[in-house]
């Protein structure tokens, strides 16, 4: 039976007709790119055009990464609802499961998968470009009237991430054309002459030596409409802490699918990261995606629509089972991100002929997202820190506004600090909305004193700290050799730019994912599938939210040995 078309699951099966734009303003304006925008510094080293900067995780508080970034606009908390354990990659039906909202997952594999969860796998390499960035000579904005969007690249490896990425940049005028003649001598020097267009995202030695993405790359671009900050994932599955820090300054996700023969169905695969990025990024508040299906240019697939087609339909289901409504939060479109094909101009009716949907340019510049409230108590989880002539801290706005000059507090050590400076990419400004990624110059503290997990607030409505608390679990795929999951089960916590061991220290509840009923017996265990309220205690104090006062801190992540074991969502802050 033919799968629904991706706007209307519940459309009457006909064949996949038209694409996705219906959701998509076709005929909206055309784009005028400024070329001049945000950050790009012409000082930079030519290899490193300040556009991009590339990072990972913050734990550790080691060193500085570079500058996040933000956004405006944000959807209806997206809750965390979960879904059947199994998700199976044909007609997946997805269970909704106990929650009032929706998200779910499937198990991911890999049981061998090397990543150690331990905070130092999580190391900043900053590579930065934030000292280029003098605060005094940054100019003052006083009217910021485009809203501004996060967007992360996810997606298995080599689907063309990073690829797309450089592509865009260059695209927008970001990176000119004789530093991508230095790109395509430097990847012809390494063999890898077809990565020219990802060097412009992957910036350093080991990415462009082994041709993969480590660290979060960043770039920034904007349209008349939108900035963007481009968070480009790496994919390799050794990798999935950095692409979840990733993930979780983002507003909208790019779901990079290779169709090259055989390339999108290793992806897809379980255990591939096209379902662990798509399932992750669901959980830690991605609410629209766009799916590229990338590579059309490539000879096994020749822009054939049966192959965009084929992809389509066996995505939609496990994208719904993830919790993506995929009528409205889901739009597909073929790309050729190495040639730069259908993503600021159409693709021609001589290359696709069937194509009528947007390019990818419109399809960012259209993607709605939820306000967020500028007049929320302010929240911003810091990622990273250094030091620079006084303490600057980097994180993205989840609520609220900030200006020059307000009192404000770092949790959970309470000093309150004053906000000297606050820059966004590299331009100093006065004020900031939220979903903005910022660094923010303040006084009152020591850089020493701040880790990455900690959340700049209002000092009249401060964030909650604890050490304990509750949370409604969906328990993925435990590991093969930690099968029970049971009080006294440790595993890594990732909730915002928050990375901590913790333990679990008692199931309270079990819930029928089917019937969502709570068992009248506690369990004394459960295993992959279940649904669990728990109380969970973790090493260091850390700041959450529950999830119905605050869903983006209030979602988080368990990962065991590399592999994310359970989803979750904090219910009940256990406070002093
Ligand atoms: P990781 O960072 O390792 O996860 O990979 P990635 O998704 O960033 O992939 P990357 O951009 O490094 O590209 C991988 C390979 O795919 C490179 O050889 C690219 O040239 C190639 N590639 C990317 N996009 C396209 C495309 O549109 N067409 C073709 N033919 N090849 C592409
Ligand atoms: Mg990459």
């Amino acid at each position: 039976m033919a799968e629904p078309d991706s706007w209307d699951d519940d459309a009457p099966q006909i064949t996949p007709p038209t694409h996705p734009q219906s959701r998509l303003n076709a005929n909206a304006p055309s784009f005028s790119f400024n070329p001049n925008a945000v950050s790009f510094n012409p000082s930079a080293p030519v290899f490193t055009p300040s556009c991009i900067s590339s990072q990972s995780v913050g734990l550790n508080n080691q060193s500085p990464a570079p500058p996040p970034p933000e956004t405006i606009v944000i959807e209806s908390p997206d809750p965390i609802s979960i879904v059947s354990a199994d998700v199976s990659p044909q007609e997946g039906s997805a269970e909704p499961m106990v929650d009032d909202k929706q998200d779910n997952h499937s198990p991911f594999e890999d049981p061998t998968d090397p990543v150690s969860d331990s905070l130092s796998s999580l190391s900043v390499h900053d590579t930065s470009d934030k000292k280029d960035y003098p605060m005094e000579d940054v100019e003052e904005d006083e009217e910021d009237t485009l809203s501004h969007l996060n967007v992360v690249f996810i997606g298995h490896v080599d689907a063309g991430k990073s690829t797309i990425g450089g592509q865009v940049l260059f695209l927008t005028g970001q990176v000119d054309e004789r530093s991508i003649q230095k790109y395509e001598r430097e990847a012809k020097e390494k063999n890898r002459d077809s990565w020219y267009m990802a060097y412009i995202m992957d910036t350093n030695e080991e990415e462009r030596a082994k041709g993969k993405t480590v660290e979060v790359g960043r770039g920034h671009f904007e349209t008349s409409k939108r900035r963007f900050t481009i968070l480009d994932a790496p994919g390799h599955k050794n990798y999935v802490p950095n692409m979840i820090s990733g993930a979780s300054q983002a507003d909208i996700g790019v779901l990079v699918i290779s169709a090259r023969k055989g390339e999108f169905e290793t992806g897809f695969e379980r255990g591939g990261q096209t379902r662990e990025h798509a399932q992750l990024a669901k959980t830690l508040g991605v609410s629209k995606l766009l799916v590229v299906v990338n590579k059309m240019d490539e000879p096994s697939v020749n822009w054939s629509k049966e192959r965009f087609d084929e992809i389509e339909k066996k995505l939609n289901p496990f994208l719904r089972s993830c919790g993506y409504n995929v009528k409205k939060d889901v739009i597909f479109l073929p790309i050729s991100g190495l040639h730069g094909i259908n993503m600021k101009e159409k693709v021609s009716k001589s290359v696709c002929p069937w194509w009528d949907g947007p390019t990818f340019f419109q399809a960012l510049d259209e993607v709605q997202v939820p306000p967020r409230d500028p007049a929320a108590p302010f929240r911003m989880p810091i990622i990273d820190k250094y030091r620079d002539m006084g303490t600057v801290v980097m994180g993205k706005i989840e609520s609220g506004t900030v200006r020059r000059g307000d009192s404000l507090m770092v949790m959970p050590n309470k000093a309150q600090v004053k906000v000297i400076s606050i820059l966004r990419d590299a331009d100093e400004v006065r004020t900031a909305k939220p979903g903005e990624n910022l660094r923010i110059k303040i006084s009152g503290v020591e850089e020493e004193d701040i880790l990455a997990g900690f959340v700049l607030c209002s000092i009249e409505k401060p964030i909650a700290a604890v050490r304990e608390f509750d949370a409604q679990l969906q328990i993925l795929e435990l590991l093969d050799h930690k099968a029970i999951f049971t009080a006294g089960y440790k595993a890594v916590l990732h909730v915002h730019s928050v990375v901590e061991e913790c333990e679990i220290i008692e199931l309270l509840q079990q819930i029928d994912p089917k019937t969502k009923k709570v068992a009248k017996k506690k369990p004394l265990f459960v295993k992959s599938g279940a649904v669990v309220v728990v109380r969970i205690q973790v090493v260091d104090i850390i700041c959450v939210e529950r999830f119905d006062d605050f869903a983006q801190l209030g979602r988080f992540t368990l990962r065991d040995e590399g592999k994310t074991v359970a989803i979750g969502k904090v219910t009940n802050l256990v406070l002093d």
